[in-house]
């Protein structure tokens, strides 16, 4: 592949974009004990923006999953690799994810908490590919619609590498 990434959302598109999630979001959750659960490690430089623009009190926790081999393709079977520490029995809860692309990933997420009896679950997530989706999914906070490219960046590898990029970038 030719590894060089290039930009398909910018970093103040991507501002603008956690800004309008974030009000979404916080006109939901106003009064609530909202707790963020994110997908690891995807998911954790998306988590660290939205949580200052919350201006809620939320607590975090992250579960670790996998399904990828060293390929772009999921292998289509999701496994814990760090399960939640945090009790979220008739607690509100919202996963916050970095990108839906098959959605296996967070339909297997979604399923997982909610036979842990939550108050409530709900889904954000930064980008979705809806051409690639062989489940349906909900996503009640989106970000963004992307083409079905592989993308990296803010937080989204490659084999472990473009996470510290700070635009949304796509690879060939
Ligand atoms: P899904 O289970 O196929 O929806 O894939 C979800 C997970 O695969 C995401 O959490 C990402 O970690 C990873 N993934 C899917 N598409 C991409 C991509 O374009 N770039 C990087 N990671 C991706
Ligand atoms: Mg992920």
């Amino acid at each position: 592949m030719s590894s060089q990434p290039k930009v398909l959302v910018t970093q103040d598109e991507i501002r603008q974009a956690v800004i309008k999630l974030a009000a979404e979001i916080r006109r939901d959750y106003q009064g609530k004990q909202l707790l963020l659960i994110g997908i690891l490690k995807g998911s954790f430089v998306f988590m660290a923006d939205l949580i200052r623009q919350l201006g809620l009190p939320v607590e975090v926790d992250f579960v670790k999953l996998s399904s990828y081999g060293a390929g772009k393709e999921t292998s289509g079977k999701v496994k814990v690799v760090q399960g939640l520490k945090t009790p979220i029995k008739g607690r509100d809860v919202l996963v916050v994810e970095d990108i839906v692309d098959t959605g296996l990933t967070v339909s297997f997420m979604l399923d997982y908490l909610k036979k842990k009896k939550p108050a409530s679950v709900k889904l954000c997530a930064l980008t979705d590919k809806p051409s690639r989706h062989q489940v349906p999914v909900t996503i009640d906070y989106l970000g963004f619609t992307v083409p079905d490219k592989f993308i990296v960046g803010y937080g989204i590898d490659w084999n472990e590498k473009f996470r510290y990029l700070t635009n949304i970038c796509f690879v060939d």
